[in-house]
């Protein structure tokens, strides 16, 4: 079945999450951060991404601002820097404004002029993205931008991804699902979607009953994919 809509996660798929506590890590009022930036992104970003399935698990579902927050918090103490509310906030400043990896213009671009419907597909809430959208300049470049809480769940529910269909009106198999989170990949492949998995730190493969149709280093080669 020819793909005619593809969608992407945001979160570490547009848009680099990491770059938070690098540019962070650069000003001169947090020189302690330099030696455990990447740590503190990494913590902040598994503690986001895990609070997220415990409160979908549990019922207890809230905004991925709260999570974000709450994954901040519990990565700084684990970092020996919950004394640095300056940093905090710097830092949660910082995520409204993260950058676009650099081919992702370029990429939306030609998928725009193959036809192709193109939207998000996130956790985020829709303020957030709007933020993170705008900062990146991408606006233009997608159909919509599709956020969990019209369903009041994280992914991987399957309500979460049933808001593709809705608003495209297309087959799950019509749908190019993109994400750099291996468990999304495979919850959207489990859910029928073709899926790319953006692999950039060269992770294993999930464990899981679902795998991605391609491994994928970076966002370039997605227009080829999707091209009839
Ligand atoms: C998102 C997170 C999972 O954007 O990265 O949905």
């Amino acid at each position: 079945m020819p793909i005619t809509t593809c969608v992407f996660d945001a979160y570490g798929t547009l848009f680099d999450v990491a770059a938070a506590a690098r540019q962070a890590a650069a000003e001169p009022e947090f020189p302690h951060l330099a030696d455990n930036a990447a740590t503190l992104a990494n913590l902040w970003r598994q503690k986001q991404l895990q609070y997220t399935w415990l409160r979908a698990i549990t019922g207890a579902h809230c905004g991925f601002w709260q999570v974000t927050q709450d994954g901040l918090d519990w990565a700084l103490e684990a970092c020996g820097l919950a004394g640095d509310p300056k940093l905090r906030q710097r830092l949660l400043d910082l995520y409204w404004e993260l950058q676009a990896y650099p081919e992702v213009p370029a990429m939306l671009t030609a998928l725009k002029d193959a036809g192709l419907n193109t939207a998000i597909l996130s956790n985020g809430s829709p303020d957030m993205l709007e933020g993170a959208v705008h900062y990146a300049g991408i606006g233009a470049l997608l159909d919509d931008v599709l956020s969990v809480e019209s369903v009041g769940i994280f992914k991987p529910d399957h309500r979460v991804y049933d808001l593709v269909g809705q608003r495209f009106g297309c087959d799950k198999g019509q749908v190019l699902f993109v994400s750099s989170n291996g468990w999304d990949a495979a919850g959207a492949a489990g859910y029928g979607f073709a899926t790319s998995w953006v692999n950039r730190a060269g992770e294993p493969v999930d464990r899981l009953p679902w795998v991605p149709d391609h491994i994928l280093s970076d966002l370039t080669t997605i227009p080829d994919l999707a091209k009839p």
